[in-house]
């Protein structure tokens, strides 16, 4: 049995090692001079810290990769998770987007925070001080509120 015990972890490892060789593919940053405080329309400090601390390392072009986040497999499912986070929603690029999805995106942004959707559980899990509390929910709320009116006044 224990020579089975030690095959196996053995194979393990090597699979493991293996694994690292395979490209994860994370999403580039760009310079971090994009994160300045004007690209989330309006947003005051205590919206941004909220979207900042998080949203941005699924939703902008800023992701905090940590040293796991290179490490095979996990850095594959934190590739997609980013990638299909960018292309959902990106912070970074809010000041490209039309009236229209930015009224979209707001309402959408309300609906996950509200539902406890968004930040991704498993993330919350991993990274403490990301979950959304009851106070947090309401300001992320009341600015896409105020925001949403804000654009379709204009
Ligand atoms: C760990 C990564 C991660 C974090 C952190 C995260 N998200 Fe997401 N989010 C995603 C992914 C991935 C999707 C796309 C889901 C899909 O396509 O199935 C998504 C989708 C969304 C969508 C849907 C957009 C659409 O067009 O349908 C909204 C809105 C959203 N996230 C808001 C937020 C907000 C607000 C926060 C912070 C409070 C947040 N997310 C934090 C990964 C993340």
């Amino acid at each position: 049995m224990k020579k089975i015990a030690y095959i196996s972890l053995v194979i393990i490892t090597i699979v493991l090692i293996v694994l690292q060789f395979v490209p994860s593919e994370l999403p580039q940053n760009t310079p971090a001079q994009l994160q300045d405080k004007s690209q989330v329309q309006n947003a005051n400090d205590e919206v941004m810290a909220i979207l900042k601390t998080s949203c941005y390392d699924c939703h902008s072009n800023q992701t905090n990769y940590r040293w796991y986040s290179y490490v095979a497999p996990v850095s594959w499912q934190i590739a997609k998770d980013v990638k299909k986070g960018r292309e959902a929603l990106n912070f970074s690029e809010w000041d490209s987007y039309s009236k229209r999805k930015l009224v979209r995106k707001l309402a959408d942004i309300k609906e996950q925070v509200n539902k406890g959707d968004m930040p991704m559980k498993i993330y919350c899990l991993i990274h403490p001080g990301t979950r959304l509390d009851e106070a947090k929910k309401m300001v992320i709320a009341s600015w896409v509120d105020q925001e949403t009116k804000k654009i379709m006044g204009q």
